[in-house]
């Protein structure tokens, strides 16, 4: 949620603010801005509703100031206006936000800022009220006004008196920062300047910045010194950018083998999965009595495809929760449950606030998780990193299939250890896993065609998608997909469930995705599929079987690599995140931009 960047150095500060920005947009893009530092002392802003390229029209060609902040916003609090949009201004304060400051009525109120106020946000508030306490002095300011929020924020302040100096803190939102031969650079993810260091740290909670041209400090609130802790990337700035791709979503469709490879490769010794690297030991698996997946989103459908297959393949009772369900309620975990919190970006607020309640319950809790070092990552007891790469594409692709190749990993271990299955059999799975991203690879170059078909169904109000076991778990994923990104409505049934009632939403022409891969219900599937047929819908048909030729059971039949049934979840998700993506496209739409929503939610 909002995108923020902050630099200092020797270059010109514009470009590189609105660059980061741009990198950031997937963050949020309701409206962008800048503040920088003129050479008369003089704080300047431009913003503007829209996006980063509707802001870069509106900056200044001649602007050669080092020093700077900008934002990318995903409206909270107050519509979408120039007023609301950041950076905000208030006598000697500018400042960027990404956060909710829930008591903002209320300082408003206590410290009579009302006055001075002309937006309708909860930013504004806070720079008002750096203002007002300012005693000259900006961490002792800084250190003051902290203590009254609650609520979540990553802030970059600059004050008026203190050109070319950056002043940063954080609580719970995101923000990483680095020194580097161009300056100081601070920002809410990596993406906003690898161009210029791959190496970063993660801001320390209620820890101050300061970033000069000559380094960043960094204080804790009592005013000591702490050495800054960097971490590395190992990919670079290609993995941010389109490379030649239209989007970033089919892009990072694309890249799906290369992140499934990269994520299973180290972890398989001898055809046996191994988590030594991860520092993961045999110790955590053991006496495990239950699993609950708590996730949102697409982590969470991965995670209902986890709970299907560890289920049935090793009889152990898993619960899926929605993370921000999971939080407000008394969990059912004992010590000896094994709680897994699923997330790309590791800093979703509910999925973190879920994991901080788990970790009160059992030292079993494991993150599986793609951004390094990030809040959920930190936090867990263990860490299962997927490496799928920066997605930034809001609609997650490639952070699911890796995710979901963690639990199979995961499910593979954990009936070893539980010697619920035997060595030869793990030995089996884990070689038809490893072949996974070669099916993936060949799935996608079934792209044109499903380019054509999704043609049909641009025009549709609804659509559904239907599958049993797996198939119906994976079809979750599939309805979320479409929906997102081409405001299609879509729901996801299991298949027996229809003549229950959903049935009658079917009419003519109405799209019905099904899936049909799992051997032991494949004639019920089918049977349930002839029923929507029967109705007038137009079936696509996603199934391994070569010879199906019936037009009595679908308008387009897709077929899918001849895989295990427990395998055929990465190749028929493929299939759906092509669905999705030509739908968005083929209505004019930008799939890496759907309406009102924003790649990292961290705020509830
Ligand atoms: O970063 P996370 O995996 O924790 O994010 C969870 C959801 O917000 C995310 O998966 C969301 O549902 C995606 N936009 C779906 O494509």
């Amino acid at each position: 949620m909002c995108g923020i960047i902050g630099f200092t150095g020797k270059s010109e500060a514009q470009n590189i603010l609105l660059n980061g920005l741009a990198s950031l947009e997937y963050r949020g893009y309701d409206s962008a801005g800048i503040s920088y530092f003129k050479d008369t002392g003089k704080i300047s802003i431009r913003k503007t509703v829209g996006k980063v390229k509707d802001l870069r029209a509106i900056c200044d060609d001649e602007n050669n100031s080092t020093c700077g902040i900008g934002h990318t916003r995903w409206a909270t609090h107050g519509g979408v206006t120039n007023s609301n949009a950041h950076p905000h201004k208030v006598g000697n304060v500018s400042l960027i936000h990404n956060g909710i400051i829930e008591n903002y009525h209320e300082l408003a109120e206590n410290y009579d800022l009302k006055e001075t106020l002309i937006s309708e946000t909860d930013t504004e508030v806070a720079a008002a009220l750096f203002n007002k306490l300012y005693d000259g002095n900006p961490e002792e300011t800084i250190q003051n006004v902290v203590k009254l929020f609650n609520g979540s924020f990553a802030f970059c302040i600059m004050f008026k008196d203190h050109p070319g100096i950056i002043y940063a803190i954080r609580n719970v939102s995101p923000m990483v920062a680095a020194y580097c031969e161009e300056g100081s650079f601070i920002a809410s993810d990596l993406t906003a300047f690898i161009n210029y260091s791959k190496r970063y740290f993660i801001v320390p909670e209620y820890h101050i910045i300061t970033m000069t041209t000559e380094g960043i400090i960094l204080k804790d609130l009592e005013g000591n010194t702490v050495e800054p802790e960097y971490l590395e990337v190992n990919w670079d700035v290609a993995a941010a950018q389109k490379d030649g791709y239209p989007h970033f979503m089919i892009k990072e469709i694309h890249e799906q083998p290369e992140a499934i490879t990269r994520t299973l490769s180290p972890r398989i010794k001898d055809s046996l999965p191994d988590f030594t690297e991860d520092s993961i030991p045999d110790e955590f698996f053991k006496n495990c009595s239950d699993i609950t997946i708590v996730a949102c989103g697409t982590a969470m459908y991965a995670g209902m495809v986890g709970k299907t297959l560890i289920q049935s393949m090793l009889q152990i009772p898993v619960t899926v929760s929605i993370a921000s369900e999971f939080r407000y309620e008394e969990p059912v975990i004992h010590e000896n449950s094994m709680v897994i919190v699923v997330s790309q970006s590791g800093e979703t607020i509910d999925t973190l606030e879920a994991l901080r309640l788990a970790n009160q319950y059992t030292k079993k809790t494991l993150a599986i998780v793609n951004v390094k070092g990030s809040s959920i990552a930190r936090e867990s007891n263990y860490v299962l990193y997927t490496h799928a790469g920066p997605e930034i594409a809001v609609a997650s692709t490639k952070a699911y299939t890796v995710q979901v190749a963690s639990f199979y990993l995961l499910a593979c271990k954990l009936g070893l250890v539980l010697n619920k299955i035997e060595e030869a059999y793990a030995k089996d799975f884990i070689q038809t896993l490893q072949k996974t991203p070669k099916n993936i690879a060949a799935v996608i170059e079934q792209a044109d065609t499903v380019e054509r078909l999704t043609k049909r169904m641009i025009n549709a109000q609804n659509a559904f998608f239907i599958g049993r076991g797996l198939d119906y778990t994976l079809s979750m994923e599939g309805a979320l997909k479409l929906k997102e990104i081409s405001y299609i409505h879509a729901e996801a049934y299991a298949a027996g469930e229809l003549k229950h009632g959903t049935i009658a939403l079917i009419s003519e022409g109405i799209p019905v995705i099904a899936v049909a891969t799992q051997k032991h219900v494949y004639s019920k599937v089918i049977s349930n599929i002839r029923e929507v047929k029967a109705r007038g819908a137009y079936v696509i048909l996603l199934s391994k079987d070569k010879e199906l030729t019936d037009s009595s059971i679908c308008d387009v039949h897709i077929t899918l690599p001849d895989t295990p049934d427990a395998f055929t979840v990465f190749n028929s998700v493929v299939i759906f995140q092509l669905i999705a993506y030509y739908a968005s496209i083929g209505k004019g739409l930008n799939p890496d931009q759907p309406r009102n929503l924003a790649k990292s939610v961290t705020v509830e």
